[in-house]
């Protein structure tokens, strides 16, 4: 399966064992363990994260992107098979210009592309992750349901939908 073509000043590509360094850097960053699963702290964090995303792509259960522009890896963004969930962050150096909205416009293009049972994508996030919503919205992903929160979520939820 291939990736999004480049455009709007980013290229999505899979996640590949050169990232290493690169994630584990942008992963110190706290706001990305306030709001995300990720916690990867060294060469062997990185390494079996790198192996869940590839084995995501081989089962294909979750197809995760490296998000990269001119200056290299700035983000990253998810697609949960069969549920159509979407993710993403943005390294802390690279927010504020447009990165997440531009990587899930790429993401949710090329996820209606490639899979056609798909007729709505679904974004979760935490309700204070004001950011967050803001991009969602900003993307087409209109305000669906709040949820209570739930372990290991500790605010209520926001679900945002964007029909095909
Ligand atoms: C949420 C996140 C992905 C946004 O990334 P980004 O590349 O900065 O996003 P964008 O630049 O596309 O858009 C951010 C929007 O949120 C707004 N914003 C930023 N901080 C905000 C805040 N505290 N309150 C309200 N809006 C905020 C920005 O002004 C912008 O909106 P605008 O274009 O209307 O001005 C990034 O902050 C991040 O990685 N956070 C940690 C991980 C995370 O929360 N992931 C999502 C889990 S659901």
């Amino acid at each position: 399966m291939k990736p999004p073509p480049p455009a709007d000043g980013l290229t999505l590509r899979a996640w590949d064992d050169g990232d290493a360094a690169a994630l584990i850097a942008v992963a110190a960053d706290p706001e990305l363990r306030r709001w995300t699963s990720l916690r990867v702290t060294d060469e062997t964090t990185a390494a079996a994260w790198l192996r869940t995303q590839q084995h995501g792509w081989r089962t294909g259960t979750r197809y995760a992107f490296a998000v990269l522009d001119d200056h290299g890896l700035v983000g990253h963004a998810a697609l949960k098979r069969p549920d159509g969930e979407v993710g993403y962050w943005t390294a802390a150096a690279a927010r504020g210009r447009g990165v997440a909205s531009r990587a899930l416009e790429l993401l949710t293009g090329w996820a209606f592309a490639e899979f056609p049972d798909l007729g709505q994508l679904r974004l979760l996030h935490q309700v204070p992750n004001a950011a967050s919503c803001r991009v969602a919205l900003k993307t087409g992903y209109a305000y669906a349901e709040t949820y209570a929160a739930q372990h290991p979520f500790p605010y209520d939820g926001h679900l945002h939908v964007r029909a095909r």
